[in-house]
């Protein structure tokens, strides 16, 4: 795992380096008391521990004694009211969001192999006195990757929650917007304050450093703060999450890409997980909620969570406004151009199937003969008879 300490990784080296390599550590922990910044200070100490114990047990025991004794960190809140929220020195406008006790419109429901990661992010920090007992520490950074509104944002909201931890969120792209020149410094301020609490740390849109590159003229200035960027991210201290979120990964730095701990990809939602969300949306507004799940997860395939959310929401608006039934609503989302050749039929025996309209109708909205939604309807029965037959 890759940490705070700045020469990790160069113990190996001959005598004269390592001399160097010791001195280096020490100016830098110095650096950081100097800065008053305690928890790196806290994070430097415990690594220091942590290798110390095969070739200095004492020294080890030492500064883990004086770990455990060390007062314990003030509360994010109290923390909060003593230290002012940073700001852009020429603007005075904050530089981030806080949610402090972050909230959910509605139950995200994540791809299993996402869901896994997520998860494994959160039960590590609820259980880091385990790993800690092995010596391990907590993923520390994160990025999450993913096409628009899939729910990169949500989740770290959701990781947040789950942590109870408030959720600092510094918009990248909001920054950069201000002068280049000062997004360095605006980007340490924010690390540097959230550091010193109990958060999880969003860096939203990171992709917004890298689109910034085809200006010529700012090519010195924006690799500075790469610098700043893979220097924060290097001392980011263990006792936080750190998570970076990126529609273009494929733009970032790969000394950036490399820094982070774990890359958790965001896919859009396949058949079955947008039937879920579809059917989460529904349960309660419809008592034929699960039919429309899946004829409107096969209709809208390879869409996102909010367009399916906003095209949901934007139904049941409607069909409120106008005192009309739902059903008749949703129906208009069910639009067959843009699929493929199997997901028209798909969708065209789901409508019969389940009773949402005759074979004629769904051969109006899907161009699927009647002729093939009756044989493939058949085929279906046939399989499902001979799963029953072996079952
Ligand atoms: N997995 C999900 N489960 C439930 N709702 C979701 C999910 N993903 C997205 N949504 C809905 O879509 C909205 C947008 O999601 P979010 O902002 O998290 O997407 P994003 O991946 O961060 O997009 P962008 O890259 O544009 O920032 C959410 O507020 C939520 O309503
Ligand atoms: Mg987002």
């Amino acid at each position: 795992m890759r940490g705070c300490f700045p020469n990790e990784g160069r113990e190996n080296v001959a005598t004269p380096d390592k001399k160097f390599s010791v001195s280096d550590e020490f100016v830098h922990l110095a650096r950081i008391a100097l800065a008053g910044r305690s928890q790196d200070v806290q994070a430097f100490l415990q690594r220091t521990a942590r290798r110390a114990k095969s070739v200095a047990p004492d020294l080890s025991e030492s500064v883990s004694g004086l770990l455990k004794e060390a007062p314990t960190r003030s509360s994010p809140l109290r923390r909060q009211a003593e230290v002012p929220l940073p700001v852009d020195m020429d603007s005075r406008l904050q530089l981030m969001r806080v949610e402090e006790r972050p909230v959910l419109d509605w139950e995200p429901v994540f791809f299993p192999t996402v869901s896994k990661q997520l998860h494994a992010l959160v039960d590590e920090r609820l259980n880091s006195d385990a790993l800690r007992a092995v010596s391990l520490e907590p993923t520390r950074t994160a990025l999450f990757v993913g096409p628009p509104g899939v729910g990169k944002t949500m989740a770290a909201r959701w990781v947040a929650r789950e942590l109870g931890r408030p959720l600092l969120t510094l918009d990248l792209a909001a920054v950069m917007s201000s002068y280049l020149g000062r997004t360095g410094s605006n980007l340490r301020l924010v690390l540097d304050y959230a550091k010193g609490i109990d958060c999880v740390l969003l860096l939203d849109e990171l992709d917004a450093i890298a689109k910034r590159r085809d200006d010529r003229e700012e090519i010195g200035e924006l690799k500075r703060l790469v610098t700043v960027l893979i220097q924060q991210i290097d001392d980011w201290p263990s006792s936080n999450l750190l998570i970076a979120a990126t529609n273009h990964a494929e733009l970032l730095d790969p000394a950036i890409w490399r820094r982070f701990e774990a890359v958790v990809d965001f896919p859009l939602p396949d058949r079955r997980t947008a039937e879920s969300f579809v059917l989460q949306s529904l349960r309660d507004h419809t008592s034929s909620a699960a039919q429309w799940a899946r004829a409107v997860s096969i209709a809208l395939e390879g869409r996102s969570f909010s367009d399916l959310a906003r095209d949901v929401s934007f139904a049941r608006r409607q069909a409120a406004l106008r005192g009309e039934d739902l059903d008749t609503h949703l129906s208009n989302l069910l639009r067959s151009d843009g699929l493929s050749k199997q997901s028209r039929i798909d969708l065209a025996v789901e409508l019969v199937d389940q009773g949402i309209m005759s074979a004629r109708k769904a051969k109006e909205l899907t161009g699927v003969a009647r002729d093939t939604i009756r044989t493939r309807k058949r085929a279906a029965r046939i399989d499902e008879a001979a799963e029953e037959a072996v079952g």
